[in-house]
């Protein structure tokens, strides 16, 4: 459903993973409906392979959420799936908003920004960039 609505909103392209092969067959049917085009993948995101993207929605549970940062390269999340007294912490990602509605939270996390540098560096060292040296003491 969540990538569903995000093709509808105009993001593209869109993958869409799901553990379980009756609620990708279920996906594949709503996306026919809904007009959308997308590219299903039967994985666990918690071991599979995942596409690089700018953003990633999951509603899932707790657990997984708080599994899911180390294995995502993506600059937002946005998860859902739990209640609202609990506090998912994906690994490299900092909260940056929170809705809740009837005792259920929506999450939305970007990656902290220590890592998004150390990404940058990382970058521009593979570019065979130069860095800054450090300045000395006047
Ligand atoms: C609450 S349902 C949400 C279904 C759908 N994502 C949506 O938004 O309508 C949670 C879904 O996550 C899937 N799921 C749970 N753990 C998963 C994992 N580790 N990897 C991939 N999918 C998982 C389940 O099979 C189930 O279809």
């Amino acid at each position: 459903m969540l990538a569903i609505a995000a093709a509808r909103l105009g993001f593209g392209p869109v993958a869409a993973v799901d553990v379980d092969p009756v609620s990708l067959e279920a996906a594949k049917e709503n996306a026919v409906r809904n007009g959308v085009e997308l590219e299903f993948g039967l994985a666990d995101a918690l071991s599979g392979l995942l596409p690089g993207a700018a953003v990633a929605v999951a509603n899932v549970s707790l657990d997984v959420v708080g599994a899911l940062g180390a294995r995502l390269d993506v600059c937002r999340l946005v998860t859902s799936g739990y209640r609202d007294v609990d506090e998912p912490a994906p690994q490299g990602f900092e909260l940056r908003e929170r809705r809740t509605l009837e005792g259920w939270a929506g999450d939305l996390f970007e990656r902290s920004e220590k890592l998004q540098r150390n990404e940058v560096r990382g970058r521009r060292d593979a570019l065979g960039g130069t860095r800054m040296r450090p300045q000395s003491p006047r």
